[in-house]
């Protein structure tokens, strides 16, 4: 069912290297499971043991109840299936083939701290347990739409957004936060290749980061969220194209400027920064006008603002003229 196919949306590695250090680094590391080696990671028993949600010091908080207000017509994904399809470009861009999950599985999960910075009260960095035991976790069922023309549809638990901009106390100068997920190329093989401006980079504005749909994740179908998904924290914006739920969370700034994503560093004329779903706005490469839906198989037609139009469409009133909002 689920047909491998090139990444046509990622810059070919010979692209963004130049050509003799791509060709060389390439015979020197020779592939994902020699740049662990390289890099000096731990044995993989011990590495696995560190990154197994089973071990997760907030399995108490699970399962979370479900918040009735956030539910779907599309029918749940299986687990084994969205388990295995992912896309974390830190661990390497084969989606399939259980590999993200697979390598993705040595990162450890503790300790993990989340710095806070920029125009905020009191700059901090605090440990992911007291965030999320200062939260209050739920579980939501969430779409979720990748720009590749791909869905699913996930139980995510996590606790709003909106709480922890409230947690951070940001100052009235900041306008936008920027999200950072970790770098430790020792854990993340593709760290290693210069193909990508590392940190994975992605920013909200202030109204977009406290609306009611945007939602910080620590778990999925009850549990502790496996790394593949970007434990211990990330980002789930429904209605947008799931570029923008940077994963693996250590950083928000909350900052004056417009932050400039990963992606629209790399390809800024096929990915910006808001990047609303819309079926009538073909990506430069192929249409968005339907999705293939990974846990039944079915295409279907795409819905503007991915179905949730009547909670976000009015963030963005009056903006048509000036901003691309759907790329
Ligand atoms: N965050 C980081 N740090 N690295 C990534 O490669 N990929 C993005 C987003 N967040 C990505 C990321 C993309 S393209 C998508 S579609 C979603 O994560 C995929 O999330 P999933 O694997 O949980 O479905």
């Amino acid at each position: 069912m689920l047909i491998r196919r090139r990444r046509s949306w990622e810059l070919p590695e010979s692209a963004a290297t130049p050509e003799h250090v791509f060709l060389s680094r390439r015979a020197l590391l020779g592939g994902a499971a020699g740049l662990v080696a390289l890099a000096g990671a731990p044995g993989l028993a011990q590495a696995q043991a560190a990154g197994d949600p089973a071990g997760d010091p907030t399995r108490d908080l699970y399962p979370a109840a479900r918040n009735p207000a956030f539910t779907v017509s599309t029918p749940l994904t299986p687990e084994d299936v969205s388990a295995n399809y992912n896309n974390f470009y830190e661990f390497g861009s084969d989606q399939m083939n259980y590999s993200i999950a697979r390598i993705a599985a040595r990162m450890p999960r503790r300790p993990w701290t989340v710095k806070i910075d920029g125009l905020v009260e009191q700059p901090r960095e605090v440990g992911i347990d007291d965030i999320i035991r200062a939260m209050k976790l739920e579980e939501r069922l969430y779409r979720h739409r990748c720009v590749e023309a791909w869905s699913m549809t996930v139980p995510w638990t996590g606790f709003p957004m909106k709480d922890f901009v409230a947690f951070a106390k940001p100052l009235s100068g900041a306008k936008y936060v920027q999200m950072e997920t970790f770098v430790n190329p020792k854990v993340a093989p593709a760290q290693n290749r210069f193909i990508y401006p590392w940190p994975y980079v992605e920013g909200l504005t202030m109204a977009e980061a406290t609306n009611d749909l945007a939602f910080l994740v620590t778990g999925i179908y009850g549990k502790p969220a496996p790394n593949q998904y970007g434990a211990p924290l990330r980002l789930a914006v429904p209605w947008k194209y799931g570029f923008k739920s940077v994963k693996s969370i250590v950083r928000f700034s909350f900052v004056a400027e417009r932050p400039v994503g990963l992606w629209e560093k790399v390809q800024g004329q096929e990915y910006g920064f808001w990047a609303n779903v819309n079926p009538q706005v073909p990506h430069r490469r192929w249409s968005q006008a339907s999705e293939r839906d990974i846990g039944t198989g079915e295409r279907r037609p795409t819905l503007i603002y991915n179905g949730y139009g009547e909670q976000v469409a009015s963030l963005y009133s009056g903006l048509e003229k000036t901003e691309k909002l759907f790329m």
